[in-house]
């Protein structure tokens, strides 16, 4: 359960995100549009406790984000897009493993998670590889093992899919769904219409660092009549000119 109660990220004289107010329950996918520079990845990261509010907080399954943020960072896995960032030098089995002592897990649990993982993503053929030769959607594979080997219960997805083939987006997507059969709470961010309508259950709209839409999808269609491509650069269009 995520609660994001008038979040702001004020750098010198940018909002990059004014005062944003939003909900997402367990099993719910919730997509976050908007163009590039919206203010995506700055909402995605004070969430994730890698950036600090200027303004406001969150509440992630009842932690307070900016006076807990070491139990909120426990609760949550993430997958943001571009390069991974595992170690070549490592194995997977060795990135993943990392990752679990970060987040303290004991040994035991991280080996049992890391076994689960590498039959669920079928990675048995290089768990034990470095992967500093991977091709990408092994990697792919490698940073969605790493995101959840804790166990989350809310994930926090950032443009996952960019630069990715359409094997390694479908396995990002197949992902993201699975999270969502297991009840988590996801935040996914994306600037195509295409995809999030594709996956989440609800949209925020957010443009300029604030929200101008918070819908289902079905109330949105409803609304705009079908096309929500065009809608999408309607409402973005269409601020722009005020
Ligand atoms: N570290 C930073 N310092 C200054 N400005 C930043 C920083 N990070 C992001 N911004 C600005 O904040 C705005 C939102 O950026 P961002 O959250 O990355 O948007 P998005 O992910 O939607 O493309 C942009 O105007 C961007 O230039
Ligand atoms: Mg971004």
């Amino acid at each position: 359960m995520i609660e994001i109660k008038n979040l702001s990220k004020e750098f010198k004289n940018i909002k990059a995100v004014d005062d944003i107010s939003f909900k997402v329950s367990n099993g719910e996918i919730v997509g976050l549009l908007g163009e590039n520079g919206a203010g995506k990845t700055t909402t995605l990261r004070m969430i994730a406790t890698m950036l600090k509010p200027t303004g406001g907080t969150a509440a992630i399954n009842g932690f307070d984000l900016v006076k807990e943020p070491d139990m909120v960072r426990s609760q949550i896995g993430i997958l943001f897009g571009g390069e991974v960032g595992l170690y070549d030098r490592l194995t997977a089995r060795e990135n993943i493993k990392y990752f679990a002592d970060l987040n303290n897990m004991d040994d035991k649990e991280a080996d049992k998670n890391i076994k689960e993982l590498t039959e669920l993503l079928g990675m048995e053929e290089f768990i034990d590889r470095r992967v500093g030769k991977f091709s990408r959607g092994m990697k792919q594979k490698v940073a969605i093992a790493r995101s959840i080997v804790h166990k989350p219960s809310v994930m926090l997805f950032d443009e996952p899919t960019i630069g990715l083939d359409v094997t390694s987006s479908v396995i990002v997507q197949d992902f993201i769904l699975s999270c969502k059969k297991n009840n988590r709470a996801i935040i996914f961010s994306s600037h195509s219409m295409q995809e999030v309508e594709k996956l989440c259950d609800r949209i925020v709209i957010i443009h300029k660092g604030k929200i101008i839409e918070d819908s289902t999808i079905e109330d949105l269609k409803e609304k705009y009549s079908g096309n929500l491509e065009e809608v999408f650069v309607r409402l973005v269009g269409g601020k722009d000119e005020l």
